[in-house]
């Protein structure tokens, strides 16, 4: 996958480039990076700063056969492949907080969003959208940010971190992971995201239709939703969403 990767410059965001060659049947794998985006898209319908020579602002075409349900395995499984590329080629400690945000120093480092286009009641493709803040200063950050998000530069000594290496890191991963996926099932990439996870035996927070509930963090249910104990000793599972750990 690190030798299909299309380098942009600016655009408003990777996720429609992405699309776009979906649709025109690119192959699984295909990747788009830009320097700069000035349409920047979050979970939850939140922007994502993308400043121009920062960061990996990186979208890519997934096709696996999966019933719908199952995505946010693929969104874990995100997660996964990008923490172990920021640990292998910076060496930052990176930790994934449930589901796929990956956090450094207590602050946000990286951010993934999956959209899902479907087909026939099934999954047609999936895009993966990838947000590194690799080479950002504390002055890169906006007001709100301040204090959110930090940077691999940051949280790495200030040592800037060589982005290309870095993407191809990524997508090896990814890859790699992926394959291991389609061929064995959600076990190793479990496995995997728990090693790697800051949420779990934490006191987590969630709001719901219903109001806020609380419970800790257990594990990964079978389709990648959060098992948290409350304090009744009840097992809840969430699958979407936002958590706070308290
Ligand atoms: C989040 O944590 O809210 C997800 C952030 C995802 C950002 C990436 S950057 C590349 C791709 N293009 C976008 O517009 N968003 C994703």
């Amino acid at each position: 996958w690190k030798d299909n990767i299309q380098l942009l410059e600016t655009v408003a965001s990777t996720q429609e480039e992405a699309k776009k060659l979906a649709e025109k049947g690119a192959p699984e794998g295909t990747a788009v990076r830009a320097e700069e985006q000035t349409g920047g898209r979050g979970r939850m319908g939140r922007k994502w700063h993308s400043p121009a020579g920062k960061g990996i602002w990186m979208s890519v075409v997934l096709r696996p056969d999966l019933p719908l349900s199952l995505t946010p395995q693929l969104t874990l499984l995100a997660g996964v492949a990008v923490c172990r590329a920021i640990r292998e080629v910076t060496g930052v400690p990176a930790g994934i907080k449930w589901p796929n945000d990956l956090l450094a120093g207590g602050r946000k480092i990286c951010g993934i969003l999956l959209e899902s286009s479907l087909r026939e009641g099934g999954l047609h493709y999936a895009i993966a959208g990838i947000g590194i803040s690799a080479n950002l200063t504390e002055e890169d950050y906006p007001d709100y940010l301040q204090g959110v998000g930090t940077s691999l530069l940051i949280e790495g000594g200030g040592i800037p971190v060589d982005r290309t290496r870095l993407t191809e890191a990524v997508l090896t991963e990814l890859e790699y992971l992926y394959t291991l996926y389609i061929e064995q099932g959600f076990k190793p990439v479990k496995d995997f995201w728990e090693a790697m996870s800051v949420t779990l035996g934490r006191q987590i927070s969630f709001s719901t239709p219903q109001g806020r509930c609380e419970g800790t963090a257990m594990g990964l249910d079978e389709n990648g939703g959060l098992l948290l104990q409350d304090a009744s000793g009840k097992i809840i599972s969430i699958l979407s969403g936002e958590i706070e750990m308290i």
